[in-house]
């Protein structure tokens, strides 16, 4: 029998439910300032097999770690100066930081048996108060079934996960609504595996970082071609939307245009477009159109890491 799925409002009867859920080696699905995760106890190879059964995620892709605070999430790693100065800088905060394991009690099967590990200190009221109450970090990958678009509120988990877990804590929408910036600091070179509202310009003020070139092989395991997949295919840099078509707009919404449609941001604000861009495109894949048309997004600042989700979101696998 399928389980039921509930969303819980933030009270203190509910997060006493998902303390006891989360020590019992269960799955629940946990705000953050970014996007959704779907949590279990870091140090549980049971709850960690669980979260790759939900999402269908093969093993062999590594999940975030999350720590209640930087020391804690400090200790888990072997330091280095660039470690302690990024934590210093953007910890808690959207920030997710690749190195070599210092914790032994992280599940193996988390880290896809490398010697790597990521870890992130997260900046979520809700988020933080369950960490506070557990014994143990939280693995948190995006609360999405593997290669499909990242929830940003309760609802949105539900959508995705019916029926596969037991509870969703509700914590509005996120304010981010994109995914941690990644990087790597594990070997001698800084590298950027995922970019994010963390900026390459902030970052490079504080350390040189260059993007890898990861033309022939996946360096980071998450850097596969496709992702944030809505069923519908989804056209970019699209100048106009055609009949049958949905269309995703940046700036006002054209009068012309009779299909489904809605704008990221009718004053083109990137940080708003952020915030709506996985919410738009559940809304419209819904409307079972030939294909969504997404305009041009700005390829700066923030533009940056919303056109690196599109373009992934955008890729179809040639032969099958
Ligand atoms: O904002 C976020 O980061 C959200 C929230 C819930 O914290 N989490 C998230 O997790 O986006 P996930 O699993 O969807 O993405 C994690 C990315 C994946 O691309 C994974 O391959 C990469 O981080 N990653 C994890 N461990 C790694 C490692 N040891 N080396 C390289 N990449 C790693
Ligand atoms: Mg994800």
């Amino acid at each position: 029998m399928p389980l039921q799925t509930k969303i819980l409002k933030n009270n203190p009867i509910n997060i006493t439910k998902v303390i006891q859920l989360l020590n019992e080696n269960n799955l629940v699905a946990l705000p953050t300032e970014t996007v959704y995760g779907l949590a279990g106890n870091a140090y549980s190879d049971s709850a960690i097999k669980k979260i790759y059964s939900v999402k269908k995620r093969p093993f062999s892709n590594p999940l975030i770690i999350h720590f209640k605070d930087i020391k804690s999430a400090l200790n888990s790693i072997i330091l280095n100066e660039r470690a302690e100065l990024l934590a210093q800088k953007f910890w808690p905060g959207p920030l997710t930081l690749v190195a070599k394991i210092k914790n032994k009690l992280i599940s193996k099967i988390a880290c896809s048996k490398m010697k790597t590990v990521a870890v992130r200190v997260p900046s979520h009221n809700l988020f933080n108060k369950i960490l506070n109450q557990l014994d143990f970090p939280l693995a948190a990958p995006s609360a999405n079934l593997y290669g499909k678009i990242t929830p940003t509120s309760a609802n949105d988990v539900k959508d995705e996960l019916n029926g596969k877990i037991l509870a969703i804590l509700d914590g509005g929408d996120s304010e981010i609504g994109l995914e941690s910036t990644v990087i790597d600091i594990s070997g001698s070179n800084t590298s950027v595996l995922r970019t994010g509202s963390i900026g390459n310009v902030k970052l490079k003020t504080l350390l040189l970082t260059n993007q890898r070139d990861n033309k022939n092989f996946p360096i980071s395991p998450g850097m596969s071609k496709c992702h944030y997949q809505p069923h519908t295919p989804l056209r970019i840099n699209a100048k106009v939307a055609y009949k049958g078509e949905a269309l995703l707009a940046f700036g006002r919404l054209p009068k012309n245009f009779k299909g489904p449609k809605l704008s990221l941001s009718k004053e083109k604000c990137l940080i708003e477009t952020a915030k709506n861009l996985y919410k738009m495109l559940r809304i419209l894949d819904k409307q079972k159109s030939k294909s969504i048309a997404v305009q041009k997004i700005p390829s700066t600042g923030l533009g940056l890491a919303i056109n690196e989700r599109l373009i992934k979101a955008s890729h179809k696998i040639k032969n099958g």
